[in-house]
């Protein structure tokens, strides 16, 4: 019985149908009979029920396009539209008014969009057979008709005039406003091209019809005719006919034909059959550009292509664009928009790491970005080429054309891989593991140099040959004493290094701190007096002077070890030896002087610094640990990870101090077991027990301070009651309920930051992990921190709760 109701049901409405259909209007529209916007508001079709005027629902359901499509068709594809820019809400309405025209207006009665014309008292509309829906005044004369205003489509029997536009939208499914045009220009050319958006500045033409004749202007075309044969052409003011159809097209008795600016910028000319089985769709007969990849080559805008993204034609000559190995799409909706680099291109000094360690070149066949060439170099060997743009910080990539090497900058436009392209590209992608997305500023002063360099050679460009020989010269002598002289530098600055490591009296030390008077800080190994070298008398430098206290006396050797090794660290997150002094009983270490003084007063003072700097900090102590870790030789295992122990210089960045200074461990001595060391609160749980300390003790540390960072407290503060006490559990509690406001005793700047927020508890959930085997590494924290990795939920390290 229940099946046999709706069965019995649908038979009915069936039968209803054609009455429907019947009831519906077909042809003439008569003033005040609206169409409101709803899931199955019935349009006003054609006589021949072709076409269909009303409302069509966008992706989102609630929004409605006032639209013109084929009605017979499965695809139902929309010809023209009224308010891409504007959808209407559920419940607008479309009505024809005898003063007013054609009228949309939204539930509240605003209008949302109108017909405009000059004068005249509306009779009747007629949604046509040819597709243009017409409004009439009382003597049957037209005075408003959508072929006049056209959006991005023509069809047959539809006539473009001089300064005429279509216009394409966003995306298949968006109908605002786009950024390609098709036009009838002035002198007769009709062409298609780009523009900036919103500001309508037009870029140059990728297709140019080629009507147009300067020398007799009765040759120029003045028209582009859809002709109801399904022809389109420019007609010439002296009749003669420029064809952008083919020579012969299937007859418009039984075909639909159009030519619509795609979204993507190709205008394509387009056939169906009116009587199918079902099966077919519409058949592309010409496209303009036959290309655009390739055709799209203007000197300003992106291209077909958004931004550093490459184009490739596909099979029914539309674009595809991609972003190339090592960047990514800029915004995840657009897959034709922009793509950025993953790492930081740039002129910051790497220390001593040479560009092969640090870049790969990722060849690209037959792939070109024509219009960002800074620098040519020719005749070029390919490994010149590959060599040239690996050592020119500026250079993103080289294509080798010949024995032309062309090197390339930021931001690259047009780019296309096709067989026409003829050369090579290298593309320089920085290796994963030098990947920093948010590198501190520093030595602005390299960059500069190198950009002189560049201006110098680019108005060497500009010049006259002889005043270019002569400035060649004097270039060539004056490259080889700044190179000589940066070179001998360089030089001196690693001589400095084995053997910079001064060693200080103890009576100097006593004098430069004026008797050990201004104290800085007391640390675990000793403490810390500040002191002032008069190397320059004008200009003393600020040190800070490390008292160590408990040094074995028959380790004398091993204390000089120590101190070659912690000589030979140089990162800019680490604080920088200077010095030592060591003499009969006295052990010292003498270091340079950060301005700021230690995380722990900046974190936990009365100005709490903001969630920039904080994330900022963080990411400068996951990359000092990293380097000790992983990238020095012995390997730096640190032990007392804690603020106190984290300094930060002049710009805020955050400097690690005391590294070193816990016993050495080398890699193959790092599975001794060790004496209890670091600060309570910080080390972590295998310290109590009886398994080799590795590098993760650091990572355990690192995490409990990165908590404190986020949350700008102590890792434990009593006195704020038992729930919040431990903020490794409460950490933990908040993750878990998702309550993430109360951790970070609701920051704005950081809740409205909340993915990177969430982001950095989590790693630092991974890192206080009970099991060392579950805590990441100090790199993967790193790059988990930069959002380069993606971080999973962690579980909850909960066993340190019977601990506590
Ligand atoms: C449409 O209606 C108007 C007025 O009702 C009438 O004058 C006109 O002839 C009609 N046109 C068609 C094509 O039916
Ligand atoms: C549609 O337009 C054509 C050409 O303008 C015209 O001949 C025809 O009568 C129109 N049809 C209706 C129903 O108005
Ligand atoms: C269409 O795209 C524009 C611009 O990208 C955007 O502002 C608008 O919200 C989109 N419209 C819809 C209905 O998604
Ligand atoms: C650009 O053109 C559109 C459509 O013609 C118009 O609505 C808009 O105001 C123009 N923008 C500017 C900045 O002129
Ligand atoms: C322009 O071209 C037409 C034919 O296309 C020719 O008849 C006419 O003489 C030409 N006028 C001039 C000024 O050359
Ligand atoms: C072109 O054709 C139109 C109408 O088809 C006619 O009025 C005009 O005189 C013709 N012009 C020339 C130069 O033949
Ligand atoms: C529809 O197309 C498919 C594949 O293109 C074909 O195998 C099938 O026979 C077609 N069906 C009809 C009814 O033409």
């Amino acid at each position: 019985m229940a099946s046999v109701v709706p069965l019995f049901l649908s038979f009915y409405l069936l039968l209803l149908l054609p009455c429907l259909v019947v009831a519906q209007t077909t042809g003439n529209v008569s003033l005040g009979i609206p169409i409101i916007a709803s899931d199955n508001a019935e349009p006003w079709l054609s006589p021949s029920t072709d076409f269909a005027f009303g409302f069509r629902q966008l992706e989102k359901k609630d929004l409605f396009l006032l639209a013109i499509w084929y009605y017979q068709i499965p695809d139902r594809t929309i010809v023209w539209y009224a308010n891409g820019d504007k959808p209407a809400p559920r419940g607008s309405k479309v009505e024809l008014t005898a003063e007013r025209g054609l009228v949309l207006s939204n539930p509240q009665d605003e209008v949302i969009w109108r017909s405009n014309w000059a004068t005249g008292e509306v009779a009747y509309a007629v949604m046509n057979d040819t597709g243009n829906f017409v409004v009439f005044d009382r003597n049957s004369r037209p005075l408003w008709e959508s072929f006049k205003y056209p959006t991005d489509t023509m069809l047959p029997t539809q006539i473009m005039e001089i300064d005429g536009l279509l216009t394409s939208r966003q995306k298949e499914n968006n109908f605002s406003r786009g950024r390609f045009q098709f036009r009838l220009l002035q002198d007769g050319n009709a062409v298609l091209n780009s523009i900036n958006l919103p500001s309508n500045y037009t870029y140059d033409a990728y297709y140019i019809s080629g009507t147009y004749d300067p020398g007799n202007s009765s040759n120029s075309g003045y028209q582009v005719i859809f002709d109801e044969d399904g022809y389109l052409y420019v007609r010439r003011r002296n009749n003669v006919t420029f064809f952008l159809t083919p020579e012969d097209i299937v007859p418009s008795r039984d075909h639909y034909h159009r030519a619509t600016l795609n979204f993507d910028g190709v205008f394509s000319i387009s056939q169906h059959p009116k009587n199918f089985d079902g099966n077919q769709s519409w058949a592309v007969i010409r496209t303009f550009p036959d290309n655009i990849c390739i055709r799209m080559n203007g000197a300003m805008g992106s291209g077909a292509c958004g931004f550093n993204s490459i184009c490739t034609l596909n099979n029914n000559k539309r674009p595809t664009c991609g972003c190339p190995t090592g960047y990514s799409i800029l915004d995840p909706d657009d897959n034709y928009g922009s793509c950025k680099p993953d790492f930081q291109q740039g002129c910051e000094a790497d220390g001593q790491i040479s560009p092969e360690d640090i870049y790969n070149l990722e060849e690209l066949p037959s792939t070109d970005w024509p219009q960002n060439d800074y620098e040519l170099l020719k005749p070029c060997s390919l490994e010149d080429c590959r060599t040239s743009c690996l050592n020119d910080c500026l250079c993103v990539v080289a294509v080798l054309r010949g024995d032309g090497c062309w090197k390339k900058k930021l931001p690259l436009s047009n780019g296309r891989q096709d067989r026409e392209v003829n050369g090579r590209a290298f593309l320089k992608v920085r290796k994963p593991e030098f990947t920093h997305q948010n590198p501190q500023p520093s030595f602005p002063s390299t960059k500069r140099e190198q950009g002189t360099v560049i201006t110098v050679v680019s108005v060497l460009l500009g010049g006259s040959v002889f005043v270019n020989l002569i400035l060649v010269g004097l270039l060539c002598v004056g490259l080889y004493f700044f190179y000589h002289n940066k070179l001998t530098k360089f030089h001196r600055n690693e001589n400095a290094i084995q053997s910079s490591l001064r060693h200080f009296a103890f009576m100097e030390l006593e004098e430069v701190t004026n008797g050990f008077k201004e104290e800085l800080g007391r640390g675990s190994f000793g403490i810390v007096y500040k002191g002032l070298i008069q190397n320059d008398p004008a200009d003393p430098t600020a040190i800070a002077v490390k008292k160590l206290d408990g040094v074995v006396q028959d380790r004398d050797k091993e204390f000089k070890t120590e101190v070659s090794v912690i000589a030979q660290t140089h990162h800019r997150n680490l604080v920088k030896l200077l010095g030592y002094c060591h003499e009969g009983q006295n052990r010292m270490l003498v270091y340079e002087y950060l301005s700021n003084g230690t995380l722990a007063s900046f974190l936990f003072g009365d100005l709490k610094p903001s969630w920039n700097q904080r994330t900022q900090i963080a990411l400068g102590i996951a990359r000092g640990l990293f380097y000790l870790h992983e990238e020095c030789s012995p390997q730096i295992i640190h032990c007392d990870i804690k603020p106190q122990n984290i300094l930060l210089d002049d710009y805020y960045d955050a400097r690690i101090s005391d590294f070193g200074l816990a016993k050495l461990l080398r890699i193959d001595q790092s599975h001794t077991n060790t004496a209890i060391r670091g600060t309570k609160g910080y080390v972590a749980p295998e310290w109590f027990k009886t398994v080799p300390v590795t590098t993760k003790v650091d990572v355990y540390s690192f995490g409990v301070l990165l908590l404190e960072i986020i949350c700008c407290r102590r890792s434990v503060e009593m006195e704020i009651g038992l729930e919040k006490a431990i903020l490794t559990d409460w950490a933990c509690d908040c993750l878990r309920e998702g309550n993430l406001d109360a951790l970070v005793d609701y920051d704005v700047e950081a809740l409205n930051d909340r993915k990177k927020l969430e982001r950095f508890v989590m790693v630092a959930i991974w890192c206080i992990q009970e099991d060392l085997s579950l805590r990441p590494t100090i790199k993967k924290a790193m790059l988990m921190l930069e959002g380069i990795v993606q971080v999973s939920a962690p579980p909850c390290p909960c066993p340190f709760n019977s601990i506590s």
